[in-house]
């Protein structure tokens, strides 16, 4: 009998689950919804952090954004913003409302984990993500998924905490190197990553890869890493992510020695995705051609995005007063320098700045569309309406497709009913 997904099992930190993790997508792509939709399945679901305030504001009713804007509104016009600071009261207030809220209703199975993008310097690195990390614990997390940026010190950050070593903690790398230094400060603090996230070019999101992309591929990484791992008798189960599109994929990544799989791609045009309608219908739509790798995001990573996505051509004024989550120590985003340096036409007015966008602004409105490789892939997995628009997909179709389908094999959902064409 061909091998699925389901004849595996990933055991983490003691407990047993379905080899599968959705990966954690900023801002609320990955709800609380879709990540305990991965739960319910006996899976691993992540819900992210990034923008927390903002998140808390549009989920919980809470005014944090309002209450920054007013506070710094003095700084509208000024492109020096190291006066704004975010209230770390709020930032664990917003922490707490989205994680307990999540947490309170997942039932036994399985686990919801937090994806903590740490290149969010959000002005105060280190006092910021300290209390993000802390109050995650505090909220009940099972367990925290660092990624973009990582940050040497973020176990000895947490190191005090009475969920230290209850909590599951795992780690996104892209490479042996940047692994391998994460280890060496994590022995320090006598605790090691429960998992490793080896993340391929083929990802959503923030690319840990140069220009060079193509140029690697996430087999190879992982075999290397795995290598590493058992060169120095590490047990830490690995779990490849980028590119994985279909059952058949997982099971070779699986054959190899991996753990599990993290996916998140072909959960974004799912029902329980927190992107809009609009944007959910694009990533369906998606042509190979649509799909890029750039650099406009400003904190200095690759991206990758729909080039038909609504952001481009924008010269909003940068929005670090309501929100600020890439500003530096010093009060710097490339966004600012960017729209500083753009000219405006002969009326006034600012004319599109090119080279960066202003990523909370667009990522709050969400008209920036960070996607996978394979999106353009998604209109195979679902049934084109009469309409002419896609048929939305349940997490729990996605997942188990993942979980059952064997080979290059995608099971589309039952036809919706078509009442209105029945007529
Ligand atoms: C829309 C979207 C947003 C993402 N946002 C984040 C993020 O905020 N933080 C992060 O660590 N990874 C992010 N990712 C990466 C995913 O968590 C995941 O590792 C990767 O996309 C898996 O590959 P796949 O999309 O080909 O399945 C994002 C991916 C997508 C598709």
């Amino acid at each position: 009998m061909t091998t699925c997904l389901n004849d595996y099992r990933l055991t983490l930190a003691g407990r047993e689950y379905v080899p599968i993790m959705i990966g954690g997508m900023g801002v609320d792509i990955s709800t609380s919804a879709l990540a305990l939709a991965a739960a319910q399945l006996g899976g691993i679901g992540h819900i992210s952090d990034a923008m927390n305030q903002f998140v808390s504001d549009k989920n919980y009713g809470t005014t944090f954004s309002r209450q920054k804007s007013a506070k710094y509104r003095f700084l509208n016009n000024n492109p020096d913003k190291s006066e704004v600071l975010f209230n770390l009261h709020h930032v664990r207030e917003a922490q707490l409302n989205h994680v307990r809220r999540t947490m309170e209703k997942k039932g036994s199975k399985g686990a919801v984990f937090l994806n903590i993008m740490e290149k969010l310097s959000m002005r105060q690195g280190r006092e910021t993500l300290q209390t993000r990390l802390t109050s995650a614990l505090d909220g009940g997390i099972d367990g925290i998924t660092l990624s973009a940026g990582l940050h040497k010190s973020s176990f000895a950050m947490m190191s005090e905490h009475p969920r230290f070593h209850d909590a599951a903690l795992g780690i996104i790398v892209s490479s042996v190197r940047a692994l391998s230094i994460f280890l060496r400060a994590a022995k320090k603090v006598g605790r090691l990553p429960d998992y490793v996230v080896v993340e391929g070019p083929l990802a959503g999101g923030h690319l840990g890869f140069g220009t060079d992309w193509s140029e690697y591929s996430l087999k190879a990484i992982c075999l290397e890493v795995i290598k590493f791992l058992q060169d120095n008798d590490l047990q830490i189960p690995v779990i490849p992510a980028g590119g994985i599109f279909t059952g058949g994929d997982a099971v070779q990544f699986m054959e190899i020695g991996a753990s599990a799989v993290q996916v998140a791609t072909r959960f974004t045009v799912t029902h329980e995705s927190g992107l809009p309608a609009s944007a959910k219908q694009a990533y369906f739509r998606a042509s190979e051609e649509e799909i890029t790798v750039g650099s406009i995001s400003p904190t200095g990573y690759l991206m990758r995005y729909l080039k038909t996505s609504p952001c481009f051509g924008s010269s909003v004024r940068p929005q670090c007063q309501a929100f600020g989550y890439v500003l530096s120590e010093a009060g710097k985003c490339a966004y600012i320098e960017a729209f500083e340096k753009t000219a405006c036409d002969d009326k006034g007015k600012k004319l599109p700045v090119n080279d960066k966008i202003c990523l909370c602004h667009h990522f709050s409105k969400s008209n920036c569309y960070t996607c996978g490789h394979y999106t353009y892939r998604l209109k195979d997995t679902s049934n084109r309406l009469a309409d002419g628009t896609y048929q939305l997909l349940s997490a729990e179709h996605v997942l188990n497709d993942y979980l059952y389908s064997t080979g290059n094999n995608v099971k589309r959902p039952e036809e919706e009913n078509q009442t209105l064409y029945s007529l």
